[in-house]
């Protein structure tokens, strides 16, 4: 007899499972969010597909009995804090950010405490937690219009992305103290490869994600959320784009941009360390048993709901 993990590959096999998702979907009255880094098959099952914040935007318009979240866990986390009264469903609850996991909430509250009477600004990229302890919100398509809105004589605590944070910094000539965390997978791009496609392909304009690090921001003709970068794709009179942030995006690129050369950016190793290890955890496999079997479910105690909602509130109605 094989074992349960085999049973269950085996029993999955002989599905159509992009049948049974939908089949699933209308029978749970669901919803499938997914963000631009899931895999094309993820996006290709998607009510709505966007950058975080389109689908916290859609998390909290929709009306569906039950949120399936193929991101990562704070966006699960976020759709959540929007939906007490729905059932949000994390297809692989491993599924974390570098960000997030560095900036725990008690060392937060300590570096908070360090600097009294600060507005605290934090990416979204950030544990309910810390969210409840924070005054805004922001992500990247607004951090820069959210800085811009706070009084100037304000001083502003931004976490945990430095170089979103230090990106934010030149954009508003806002002085920010930044907490020092950062994406795995942007941190991971190579200013030296970079340079060596440049050469071959001296037409293609470099367009980056405001997680890379500075130097590699100062290369490129655009810098912005991916939402921002594959609306820059669409519109841009440009034949060539070199895209600087997580691959998973070329698919919606390619879609909406047919006949654009899309160059992934490559990762300083021979690996595929541009692809993010945590939101690749999701797999039809994964959707299709977290819809027939509603979990593994999201909870969250109350009191720390309606905490973190207020920052959340604030962020989308300036956004
Ligand atoms: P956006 O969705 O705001 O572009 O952020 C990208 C990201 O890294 C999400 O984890
Ligand atoms: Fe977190 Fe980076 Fe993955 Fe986004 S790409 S979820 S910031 S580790």
């Amino acid at each position: 007899m094989g074992s349960p993990a085999t049973t269950l590959t085996a029993d999955l096999s002989t599905l159509d499972l992009d049948a049974e998702i939908r089949r699933l979907k209308r029978e749970r009255n669901a919803v499938i969010l997914a963000h631009y880094y899931q895999d094309s098959e993820i996006q290709d099952l998607a009510d709505v597909i966007g950058d975080s914040l389109q689908l916290a935007q859609a998390a909290q318009r929709t009306t569906a009995d039950v949120i399936l979240f193929a991101g990562v866990h704070f966006m699960a986390e976020t759709a959540k804090i929007l939906n007490p009264q729905r059932i949000v469903l994390v297809p692989d609850m491993k599924a974390g950010c570098s960000l997030a996991d560095g900036c725990p909430v008690d060392r937060f509250k300590a570096w908070k405490a360090r600097h009294p009477d600060s507005v605290v600004v934090s990416y979204i990229n950030c544990s309910a937690a810390v969210k409840a302890e924070s005054d805004y919100i922001v992500t990247s398509s607004n951090a820069v219009k959210i800085v811009q809105a706070i009084p100037r004589e304000k001083k502003i605590l931004f976490a945990p992305d430095k170089n979103l944070g230090r990106w934010v910094m030149k954009q508003t000539g806002r002085e920010l103290v930044l907490w020092q965390g950062s994406c795995i997978v942007h941190e991971t791009f190579s200013l030296r490869k970079l340079e060596g496609i440049r050469l071959a392909h001296p037409a293609a304009k470099v367009i980056a994600h405001p997680e890379c690090e500075e130097p590699l921001l100062d290369r490129a003709d655009f810098i912005g959320s991916t939402a921002a970068l594959l609306r820059f794709v669409e519109n841009d009179n440009g034949r060539e784009f070199i895209v600087v942030t997580e691959p998973g995006i070329l698919h919606q690129m390619q879609k909406r941009a047919p006949g654009k050369l899309l160059i992934p950016a490559p990762p300083l190793a021979s690996c595929a360390c541009n692809e993010c290890p945590f939101m690749r955890l999701n797999t039809p496999e994964k959707v299709y048993l977290a819809l027939r079997d509603l979990q593994p479910r999201l909870e969250m105690a109350e009191e720390l709901r309606a905490r973190a909602q207020l920052p959340i509130d604030r962020m989308l109605a300036l956004s």
